[in-house]
C-alpha cells in the first residue's frame, strides 16, 4: 500500500506496484501520457460494469453523476492549490486552450501574443483566430526559452494596447523550459490582456498555483501528469475573470436553471465552460487518479523526487560527449530534450527502445528526443538510460555494436 509516510526505496517501490506499466520498460514518456494507477482502472472498470449491467440510462443517474463531477473538479482543484469553484472539466488541455482563447470577443486588428515555443492545442485557436478574424498574431521568439530577460524583452515589445490576449505554456512541450508566467502575465494585465497559459507540462509535475502566477485561464490534461484517462482535462478560471472570458460553447451543464422560454442563467463558478457530457468511467477515473497522487503519493514528495530525477537525467546527458541538451538546467521542470550527433531521433528512439525498452518520444519541430521523467522513475533506469544514450553517441549507426535483444518467441534469433 503506498503512502506518503513510507521510506523512500519502499515508498517507490510500492507506487511502481500500484503503476504497473512503469514495469513495461524506462517510462519516460508521461508528457504524452502518464501510467496509469491500477486503482484508477479499476474504479473505471466498476463504473463501466455497472453500466454495462445496468445501464446509463436511469434518472438516478443524474444526481450520481453530479456528485462525480464535482468530486472530479475538487481533486483537480486540490492540485491545482484552488478553490472548487475555479474549476471546469473538459475534454482535454487542448479544449480549454481553445476556450480561452474565444474567450476574447476579437475584432479585425487586435492582437494576440505567444512564444515560439507553443504547442498546437495553443496554437490551434490562434491560428484561427488570424484566419478568420484577422486577429494579428504576434509570435515572440524566445529562443530555448531559458532567457526570462530574453523572453521578457520580447513580450514588452509584443503585447501592444490592442493585445486582447497573452497565450502561454507555463513548461514548454520542446525544450521544456519553464517560462516566466508571473511577469509575462504582469506585462499582459498592465496593457488590459487576458492570460491564457497551457499547463499540459506543469500541472503534476510540479507545484502550480495559476492564481499566484497571474493566470486568467490555465487549461491542463488528464492523461500526462496527473496519470488520468484521455479524453478528460480541466480548466482553471481566475473568480474576477469568469465575467470577463466570453462563453462560446454552452449547453445543458453550463447553466444554473435553463429553460425553453429564453431563459437561461449561467453557473456563477467556472462551470459556466461545460457544456456537455462526459464519459461517466473516465469522470471517476479522474478524480481517482488525482486523489491517489495527492492523497498516497503525496505531491510534495512527487514533485520534490520528479525535478531531482529530470534534474539528474540533464546533468548525465550533458555531459555525454556527442549529445546536445536543449533543456535550459536552470529552469526545467521534468522535461529532458537532446539530441545526439550522428544520429537522427527516430533511429535513437529505435535503438534506446530496443536496447533499454526506453520509453520516449521524438520532437519533430526541434529534430530532437524528449524525456519525461517522473517521481515514479528511479536513478538505476536513469542510469541505464544515459548510459544507453552515451554508447549510442560514441557511435553511429552504422557503427554501433549489435545489441543481443531478447529473442521473441516465435522469431527466428539468428
Ligand atoms: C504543452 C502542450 N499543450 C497541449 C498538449 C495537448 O494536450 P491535450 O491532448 O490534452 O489537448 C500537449 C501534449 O500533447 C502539450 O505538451
Amino acid at each position: 500500500m503506498v503512502s506518503p509516510f513510507l521510506p523512500e526505496a519502499e515508498k517507490v517501490t510500492a507506487v511502481r506496484e500500484a503503476l504497473p506499466s512503469t514495469a513495461a520498460g524506462i517510462y519516460l514518456n508521461t508528457g504524452t501520457a502518464g501510467p496509469l494507477p491500477r486503482e484508477t482502472a479499476a474504479a473505471m472498470a466498476e463504473v463501466a460494469e455497472w453500466e454495462l449491467a445496468t445501464g446509463r440510462a436511469h434518472v438516478a443517474l443524474f444526481p450520481e453523476t453530479f456528485e462525480r463531477m464535482a468530486e472530479a473538479r475538487a481533486a483537480v482543484a486540490a492540485i491545482l492549490t484552488s478553490d472548487i469553484d475555479t474549476v471546469a472539466l473538459t475534454h482535454s488541455t487542448t479544449d480549454g486552450m481553445n476556450i480561452g482563447t474565444w474567450g476574447v470577443d476579437w475584432r479585425a486588428g487586435d492582437r494576440a501574443v505567444t512564444s515560439s515555443l507553443e504547442h498546437p492545442g495553443g496554437l490551434g485557436p490562434l491560428y484561427v483566430a488570424r484566419d478568420r478574424f484577422g486577429v494579428d498574431l504576434a509570435i515572440v521568439d524566445v529562443g530555448d526559452g531559458g532567457d526570462d530577460e530574453r523572453t521578457l524583452a520580447g513580450f514588452d515589445a509584443a503585447i501592444t494596447p490592442r493585445t486582447r490576449l497573452v497565450s502561454i505554456s507555463h513548461v514548454a512541450w520542446s525544450t521544456g523550459a519553464v517560462l516566466p508566467v508571473a511577469r509575462i502575465a504582469e506585462l499582459a494585465h498592465a496593457r488590459g490582456a487576458l492570460v491564457v497559459v497551457d499547463g499540459a507540462q506543469s500541472a503534476g509535475a510540479m507545484p502550480v498555483d495559476p492564481g499566484a502566477i497571474g493566470a486568467d485561464v490555465y487549461a491542463v490534461p488528464g492523461q500526462k501528469w496527473l496519470l488520468g484517462p484521455e479524453g478528460m482535462g480541466a480548466l482553471w478560471v481566475r473568480p474576477g475573470a469568469l465575467e470577463r472570458v466570453e462563453r462560446t460553447f454552452a449547453g445543458y451543464f453550463s447553466f444554473e436553471t435553463v429553460d425553453g422560454r429564453g431563459t437561461g442563467v449561467p453557473w456563477s463558478s467556472a462551470r459556466r465552460f461545460e457544456a456537455t457530457n462526459y464519459h461517466r468511467p473516465s469522470v471517476v477515473g479522474l478524480a481517482r487518479s488525482c486523489g491517489w497522487l495527492s492523497m498516497y503519493v503525496g505531491l510534495d514528495w512527487a514533485y520534490t523526487r520528479a525535478a531531482r530525477l529530470a534534474r539528474r537525467s540533464a546533468d548525465l546527458l550533458a555531459a555525454i560527449p556527442g549529445v546536445e541538451l536543449l533543456t535550459p538546467r536552470h529552469q526545467m521542470a521534468t522535461l529532458v530534450s537532446f539530441r545526439i550527433a550522428g544520429w537522427t531521433p527516430d533511429q535513437a528512439l529505435d535503438e534506446l527502445g530496443r536496447r533499454v525498452f526506453a520509453i520516449a518520444r521524438t520532437l519533430p519541430p526541434v529534430n530532437a528526443l524528449r524525456i519525461s521523467v517522473g517521481f515514479f522513475n528511479t536513478d538505476e533506469e536513469i542510469e541505464r538510460f544515459c548510459g544507453a544514450v552515451a554508447e549510442l553517441a560514441a557511435h553511429t549507426p552504422e557503427t554501433l555494436p549489435p545489441h543481443r535483444g531478447l529473442p521473441l518467441l516465435g522469431q527466428d534469433a539468428g
